[in-house]
């Protein structure tokens, strides 16, 4: 075992043979969006997610279903749908599963990967010196709840559904062909909780410019109506006395850092001389990137303005 209670990452690895391990890992939720379809695909790319944050690339997965007898059956399939088409948009073959009745749906996947046990990215692998990099805007949990609320509008929706269904694979790519070694990716914990995670098991501090971070357009928005899941309070009180905010950052700004994210993006520890050559080929393949921050030695995260 390389990876797993002892030191927990995004995903438990197990090495094969000198060169290559095993990557494993299980996730699964309630509703995020009313669309079924989008609802499937965003929790198979949330699933999937946590094999590209170890540097793996995913090859089978199982469906883990919880579905209540009254749905209709078309609602049901359009899940395992979306599910399915984002799965094989990862070139990843479902090749089972289980499913059972229960009051709420819950869909999500177990995901199997290969990695090489070299090109591991772990929570642990940052370095004082590295640029951050973030590759998806954060804002999701507070926009998706305005929406359980009623108070979100569809254009919003349709901005976080984007996101939400994006694959982190072309990312994971990129850690792999630059050689990074400390990498998560942002989910239930928020920026600050996954970011406090990485410099506990780095030994290092992070230090982000609040200017560069990405947001979905209509985050400040909801930020403003404090539409913030429950988990952005609990996620405050558990890691917040480890951050030091700068003065001029304001309370709604302060939680949408805080606030949880569905298949979020990654965020990766780029050396100095990498980040030229990995910001270059990011472009090349599309792939959104932004540099948040820096990490530097001490503990702890600290958010300038
Ligand atoms: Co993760
Ligand atoms: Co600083």
């Amino acid at each position: 075992m390389l990876v797993g209670l002892e030191n927990p990452d995004d995903a438990a690895v197990w090495r094969l043979d000198d060169e290559r391990a095993l990557v494993v890992t299980t996730d699964f939720f309630t509703p995020v969006v009313d669309d079924p379809f989008d609802y499937g695909a965003i929790s198979a790319a949330n699933s999937l997610s946590d094999v590209y944050a170890m540097g793996g690339k995913p090859f089978l997965a199982l469906n883990i279903a919880a579905l209540p007898p009254d749905l209709p059956p078309d609602v049901s399939g359009e899940i395992l749908r979306g599910g399915a088409e984002k799965t094989r948009e990862a070139g990843v073959v479902i090749a089972g599963g289980h499913s059972i009745q229960d009051k709420e749906p819950k869909y999500g996947l177990v995901v199997i990967g290969f990695v090489q046990t070299k090109k591991m990215l772990t929570k642990a692998g940052l370095k004082a010196g590295d640029a951050l990099v973030l590759t998806k805007p954060l804002g999701f949990g507070v926009t998706t709840t305005a929406l359980k609320q009623e108070k979100a509008s569809e254009i919003d929706i349709k901005e976080v559904v984007s996101w939400m269904t994006r694959l982190n694979k072309a990312a994971g790519e990129l850690a792999i062909e630059f050689d990074l070694k400390g990498g998560t990716d942002i989910t239930g914990f928020g920026l600050l909780g996954h970011g406090l995670e990485m410099a506990q098991a780095s030994g290092i501090s992070l230090h982000i410019d609040f200017s560069k971070l990405p947001f979905v357009s209509c985050a400040q928005k909801y930020a403003e109506m404090f539409t913030f899941p429950g988990g952005a309070s609990d996620n405050r009180l558990f890691f917040g006395s480890d951050v030091i905010f700068d003065k001029g950052i304001g309370e709604d700004s302060q939680m949408l850092l805080f606030d949880p994210q569905t298949s979020g993006g990654l965020l990766l520890g780029v050396s100095a001389e990498k980040l030229p050559g990995f910001l270059a080929r990011a472009g090349e393949v599309e792939q959104s990137v932004w540099v948040i921050g820096e990490v530097m030695s001490g503990d702890g995260i600290e958010v300038h303005i």
